[in-house]
């Protein structure tokens, strides 16, 4: 897909409040620093649409960012990071759970994943409540660019394994690096197709 424009349209931590009208749109969501907003900069390969930063917490509304003056792209804030103590604070910002809940312009959610590290309870947890909530995702796998190929292969398969003992089958997945633009073209091509068979409809 070639994408010839790409604009920062609001923020606003209201479902209610999100554009109107019936562009399909896609939502990226996973833990707090795992590359949400890069992702989006390396997919519209523009370097500061949506504003990141080395420490977590740097996302904090629902933004949406309309691709093409047909679809949107969205950028969550990340859940996982509680700067007070877990007791206090909601595991997942109820906000968030409210958009995925409502928003039917939202076509699947993508479930971001930190390449590097084992399968995080806070991830199964929350891929979890997407399927009970029947959300449909596909998983990201995110900075694909710090793991040798073998370490990358190895922790994949850590993944499904993980995945295979509450889930029937894992769900698709993209291996991408912000820092080299790995899976670029198979996520823009993915979203194209998806955009395609809707208008279809
Ligand atoms: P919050 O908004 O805080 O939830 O974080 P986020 O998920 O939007 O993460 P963000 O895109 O702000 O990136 C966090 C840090 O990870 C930044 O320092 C990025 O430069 C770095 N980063 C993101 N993606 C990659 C990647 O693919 N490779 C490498 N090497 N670094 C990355
Ligand atoms: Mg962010």
């Amino acid at each position: 897909m070639k994408i010839s424009s790409a604009e920062f349209v609001m923020s606003n931590s209201d479902v209610a409040q999100c554009p109107k009208g019936r562009f399909p749109e896609y939502a990226f969501i996973g833990r707090s620093n795992v590359g949400k907003s890069s992702l989006i900069n390396m997919l519209m390969q523009r370097k500061s649409l949506a504003k990141t930063s080395g420490r977590p917490g740097k996302t904090q509304l629902i933004n949406h960012f309309l691709i093409n003056k047909n679809w949107y792209l969205v950028d969550l804030p990340g859940y996982g990071y509680a700067r007070v103590s877990k007791s206090s604070k909601k595991t997942f910002q109820k906000f968030i759970t409210q958009y995925f809940e409502k928003r039917q312009q939202l076509v699947l959610g993508f479930v971001l994943i930190d390449c590097r590290h084992e399968p995080q309870p806070i991830d199964l947890a929350f891929m979890e409540w997407l399927g009970e909530s029947q959300i449909p995702f596909n998983i990201v796998f995110t900075k694909a660019d710090k793991l040798k190929p073998m370490a990358l292969e190895r922790n994949l398969k850590a993944y499904e394994l993980k995945m295979l003992e509450s889930w029937e089958e894992m769900p698709q997945y993209f291996i991408t690096s912000s820092q080299n633009s790995l899976g670029r073209e198979s996520l823009l091509e993915y979203i194209d197709k998806l955009n395609d068979s809707l208008s279809a409809l």
